[in-house]
């Protein structure tokens, strides 16, 4: 619970809201987002970094929902970008393209050809094929590519392993011993422009001193290239804020943008960071119903109607995410598995929760605004969840649920 999701009189309500009056106008399951929460995180994120230039680039996979792509837009914010499609996104949203910045390992030569054509502010590049692809494919379009390495600092980001990316042995970045010479080699492309450097160490960082030791070789690094002739425009420290999901104790935004800013005193590189869930996770909850209560011999469950279909998180990392009733009643409490209908073991939302609930009551499953409905499936043939914006006591849906037909809808039969 925060300031944007707390219970009144018993109801737990997004600002003015009644949850229990969302399910039953929109049915479950559906992600609700408190338009005042996403606003504050991305205020807070512009006063804290204030006294510098700066670009706040949201990365777009921690929601992608266009009526959040156009908040952000609208407070200024740019875009950190993985495909073409979430490009469309942003560009559909009111998102400008000079404000996009495009990371990830695998760009296709569509993308590239999308992102030129679009003007992106900054190609994040992770390998030396993906450099010389990227100029070839600009020189044909008689183009040239801002382009910005994504060196891997090898720094432990200590979280979860599949969400750490700043260390040797991941998939992401140019070697940090090998970025020097890389950068030379960009620099000598006749279709690409070397305009900053970016790093990115892993997602649902705790402690500030992972950001501040990749900060420092970034900064180091940007050093050698100074002297060598190479001046950089930009420095893009990249994402991973951590948020509360239970009991962690995440720096504060303006705590995390202190300690960089120290860090940077005296550079005049524009600062870019790419923060995705410290701006979205505790800004949406998950609403879903109770289908049934079971009682077996060894664990109760409590049969929701979402799965891992709709909130991935707990089968993927065995993430927590706090589930609250959003009606107070006067039943006993007991311990259950909240577990969806998807046929997996797997398929749970929460382990041994304590919960005074009856079949048909709604729970709320907290901390759900990131990696949610971005990382949803239609596994098991379920249409996707509908989402809801909430602002003070006015309500919009702003994704309307997924029908069955449309899941089908472009299959063929062999005739
Ligand atoms: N920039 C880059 C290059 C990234 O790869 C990511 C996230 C971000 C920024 C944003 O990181 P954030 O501020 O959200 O930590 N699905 C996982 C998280 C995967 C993060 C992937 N990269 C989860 O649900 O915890």
């Amino acid at each position: 619970m925060n300031d944007y999701f707390h219970f009144r009189q018993g109801q737990l309500c997004a600002d003015e809201v009644p949850l229990a009056d969302i399910a039953q106008r929109f049915g479950t399951p559906c992600y609700v987002y408190s338009r005042r929460a996403l606003e504050d995180g991305c205020r807070q994120f512009a006063q804290a970094f204030a006294e510098r230039e700066h670009l706040v680039c949201y990365a777009v996979k921690a929601n992608s929902n266009l009526a959040i792509l156009h908040l952000f837009a609208r407070l200024g914010a740019g875009f950190d970008i993985v495909s073409g499609g979430e490009l469309e996104r942003v560009l559909a949203a009111g998102g400008a393209a000079g404000k996009v910045v495009f990371s990830g390992v695998g760009k296709t030569e569509a993308e590239m050809r999308l992102a030129l054509v679009s003007g992106i502010l900054c190609f994040n590049v992770e390998s030396e094929a993906e450099l010389e692809r990227l100029n070839r494919v600009a020189g044909e379009m008689g183009e040239v590519a801002p382009v910005s390495l994504r060196v891997n600092p090898d720094v432990d980001a200590r979280t979860h392993p599949y969400i750490s990316t700043g260390l040797k042995q991941n998939k992401f970045g140019v070697a940090y011993a090998e970025a020097f010479d890389l950068y030379r080699k960009a620099a000598a492309m006749p279709h690409l422009r070397v305009t900053g450097m970016d790093c990115h160490i892993g997602s649902q960082l705790t402690e500030v001193s992972p950001f501040i030791a990749a900060a420092e070789k970034v900064l180091a690094l940007a050093e050698r290239l100074a002297a060598a002739g190479i001046v950089l425009e930009h420095l893009d420290l990249g994402g991973g804020l951590g948020i509360r999901y239970d009991d962690e104790t995440p720096p504060a935004i303006a705590e995390y943008a202190s300690a960089l800013l120290q860090t940077l005193h005296g550079r005049s590189e524009k600062l870019i960071v790419e923060p995705g869930r410290v701006l979205v996770g505790n800004a949406g909850v998950l609403l879903t119903r109770i289908e049934y209560l079971k009682h077996g011999e060894e664990k109760n469950f409590a049969i929701v109607d979402a799965a891992m279909n709709d909130l991935m998180r707990p089968a993927l990392y065995d993430a927590y995410h706090q589930i609250l009733p959003v009606q107070q009643r006067a039943v006993a409490a007991q311990q259950y598995e909240v577990v969806g209908p998807v046929c997996e073991t797997g398929d749970f939302l929460g382990h041994a929760r304590t919960l005074a609930v009856a079949a048909g009551d709604v729970l709320a499953v907290m901390s759900s605004g990131a990696y949610g409905m971005s990382m949803s499936s239609n596994y098991n043939t379920r249409p996707r969840a509908a989402e809801v914006m909430v602002d003070g006591s006015a309500v919009q849906l702003v994704r309307e649920r997924e029908s069955v037909r449309q899941l089908f809808a472009g299959e063929h039969v062999f005739a």
